[in-house]
């Protein structure tokens, strides 16, 4: 591929990447939830697969959450290594929504 074009392609991406860190932090936070948890806990946050908690259900606050999404638990994968603390401040906050859409 001539050095142009890859640049081309950059650019394009890195201007992508920039519209979708100006959405509202419920759309990133339910897409980080879609693209990181529903593996264990399901779109809806009932699946329990693995043991996991049904999140609807839920009684922890905001601060605990983002506590245990940054460290895991015995079963959950910690999470501070692997998004950012935007990124798990964003999905904990969507959580709140996950709860009420149930
Ligand atoms: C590999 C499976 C797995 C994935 C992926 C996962 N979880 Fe969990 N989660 C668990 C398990 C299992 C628990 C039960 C607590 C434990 O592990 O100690 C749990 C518990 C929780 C709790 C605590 C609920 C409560 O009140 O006890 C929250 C909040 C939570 N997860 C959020 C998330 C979020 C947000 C994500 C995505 C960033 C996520 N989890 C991804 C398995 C998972």
């Amino acid at each position: 591929m001539n050095q142009a074009l890859l640049i081309l392609l950059l650019g394009i991406f890195y201007a992508c990447g920039n519209v979708n860190s100006q959405d509202s932090s419920s759309d990133s936070g339910k897409q980080i939830y879609k693209t990181y948890c529903v593996a264990c806990h399901g779109a809806n946050g009932k699946l329990k697969l693995n043991e996991a908690s049904d999140l609807t259900l839920s009684e922890m606050t905001l601060q605990e959450r983002i506590k245990n999404i940054t460290e895991g638990g015995s079963m959950m994968p910690a999470f501070g290594e692997v998004i950012s603390k935007e990124q798990i401040a964003a999905v904990a906050v969507y959580l709140d929504e996950l709860k009420e859409s149930n």
